[in-house]
């Protein structure tokens, strides 16, 4: 029997979640086609595409994508993302020096461990290309939202009475993350070579908030609720 991956049986929730938080999406989607930059006649890999809910928003024509779950990569596939591997990233064999941008868009908090899948993606890339990383931080007040829904196993708890959005992240999907500090992500970077960075980051309001209005993307990774890490690999 194949093994229950962690998004199977979420890929319609998880869409709809986004749908009904449209403000929320708007920042998200404002900080990834930012981070992404101009993709015209770029090779790109997304690391965990998901539903391809943002790539729906891009030309999908040099998009390539590696998605464990076979309903969200299935739905992936129709919006046109060209799948080339239904399992994970740490038993994908990629093409060295193969892609001008790779991109993990909030996939590295399913994973433990992140050196060798920045590694195996930094290879990856062409001299010059960029890795992409876009997550909630651990140490953002979505983070905490995220870890203390988790160790009580609810979000209907008095401690959070008042503080929670109407729509919160399904507490499942929030409770199987792994969810890393920016810092920590950069250092993993630092420590595979990478000198050159660029942040990004939005949701910048508390979580009750998010939902009134999309937000700018601003510099930096120090507020946001969800943050862009931009590693350059040297030419
Ligand atoms: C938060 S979702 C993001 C999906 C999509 N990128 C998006 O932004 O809508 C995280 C995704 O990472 C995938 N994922 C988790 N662990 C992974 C791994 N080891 N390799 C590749 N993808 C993984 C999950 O199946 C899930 O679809």
């Amino acid at each position: 029997m194949e093994k229950k991956q962690k998004f199977d049986g979420y890929a319609e929730q998880y869409d709809e979640w986004f749908m009904k938080n449209d403000r929320l999406f708007t920042s998200e989607l404002r900080l990834f086609l930012k981070a992404l930059g101009d993709i015209r006649g770029k090779k790109l890999l997304s690391v965990g595409c998901g539903s391809g809910l943002f790539e729906s928003y891009i030309d999908c024509t040099n998009v390539e994508g590696i998605e464990p779950s076979k309903d969200m990569g299935q739905i992936a596939e129709k919006r046109g993302v060209n799948i080339i591997r239904c399992g994970m990233i740490e038993e994908t064999e990629l093409q060295e020096e193969h892609y001008d941008i790779i991109y993990f868009n909030g996939s590295s908090s399913y994973m433990e461990e992140l050196k060798p899948v920045y590694e195996k993606s930094l290879a990856a890339l062409k001299k010059g290309g960029r890795l992409i990383l876009l997550d909630v931080p651990k140490e953002s007040a979505f983070g905490f939202m995220y870890l203390l829904g988790k160790s009580l196993g609810t979000y209907e708890h008095e401690y959070l009475k008042g503080a929670m959005p109407d729509l919160p992240y399904p507490l499942a999907l929030a409770s199987s993350g792994v969810w890393h500090t920016t810092e920590e992500k950069i250092e993993v970077l630092k420590e595979l070579g990478i000198g050159k960075f660029t942040f990004y980051q939005t949701l910048i309001r508390n979580p009750l908030y998010t939902n009134e209005e999309p937000e700018e993307v601003s510099e930096g990774y120090k507020s946001g609720g969800y943050v862009a890490i931009i590693a350059e690999k040297e030419m």
